[in-house]
């Protein structure tokens, strides 16, 4: 093996530390173009290549319903990925986009869409400036998608609002508000709340080798969230918090059965777009 070669994960220094929407993004594009091929070798299966999950707990569009009904409907998956949730709405009739910051997850999508015949077109770019016009879509969704990778959530939220119809629909899942007290563990220790929920300091990692920022998370407690949506012109309708399911065995980053019994680890918000 050659010492000189960098190894395939650098080491990483965390911080917490303020870090604005260009560094964000410039760190997030490549870092999910490095991590796309394991992301989906550990996960496509769970995912299901024309499947809608809305986080680790398993739970489903089908069970959830708060889409509404997308046949028929223009629909935009921002933060798609592989495109797995958008291939399940067109699998129902829905003319669903993804929009991904990732090339590297874009391409995982079109080799899925080769494979199942269910195309989803796709564009790179960012949550935070939408290329489409005004009122294209009638539902917007993010399944973990782009929103806590992103520093200038006002204009991602207001983006969102802008490309929608009046009346349309917004769902997205993030990691519960409540996990930011907590150790990313998924054992006992993620069980210890270690931090402040109102410190809002984003979760920097940066490259030891290079100094330069490699990753970034953002976190908003749950009252910015209702702020931030109200804010943009949308009615809250729904605030789902998937319980961890009897059996369910899977361990996803510091996701688990081990905190799923005590703490929720998913949010999952609905809202329209009032007239
Ligand atoms: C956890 S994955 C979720 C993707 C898909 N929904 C899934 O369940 O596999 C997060 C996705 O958000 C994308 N992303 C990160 N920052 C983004 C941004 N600013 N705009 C659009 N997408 C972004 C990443 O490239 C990645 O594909």
């Amino acid at each position: 093996m050659d010492a000189d070669a960098a190894p395939a994960h650098p080491p990483v220094r965390v911080e917490r530390r303020p870090v604005d929407e260009a560094e964000s993004r410039h760190a997030n594009g490549p870092d999910w173009d490095r991590y796309a091929d394991e992301y989906q070798a550990t996960h496509g299966e769970f995912l299901g290549d024309a499947g809608f999950v809305w986080g680790p707990e398993g739970l489903t569009e089908a069970e959830a319903g708060i889409l509404g009904d997308v046949t028929g409907r223009d629909v935009l998956e921002v933060g798609s990925g592989a495109g797995q949730c958008s291939r399940w709405v067109r699998d129902r009739g829905g003319r669903s986009y993804g929009l991904d910051l990732s090339h590297r997850q874009l391409q995982h999508s079109r080799r899925i869409d080769l494979d199942t015949g269910i195309a989803v077109p796709s564009v790179l770019g960012t949550a935070t400036h939408l290329p489409f016009a005004d009122d294209s879509f009638d539902v917007v969704f993010s399944s973990f998608g782009a929103l806590q990778f992103v520093a200038d959530i006002e204009r991602a939220v207001a983006e969102t609002a802008r490309v929608l119809r009046p009346g349309g629909r917004y769902a997205f899942s993030i990691t519960h508000p409540t996990r930011w007290m907590f150790p990313d563990d998924p054992g006992e220790p993620g069980l210890v709340a270690s931090q402040s929920y109102w410190d809002r300091t984003p979760y920097v990692e940066i490259d030891d080798l290079t100094g330069v920022v490699s990753y970034v998370e953002h976190h908003r407690t749950l009252g910015d969230w209702v702020a931030l949506l109200a804010g943009a012109g949308f009615r809250i309708t729904d605030l789902l918090e998937p319980e961890w399911p009897e059996g369910h065995d899977r361990v996803w980053g510091g996701w688990s059965g081990t905190r799923g019994r005590y703490t929720p680890g998913t949010a999952i918000f609905g809202a329209e777009l009032r007239d």
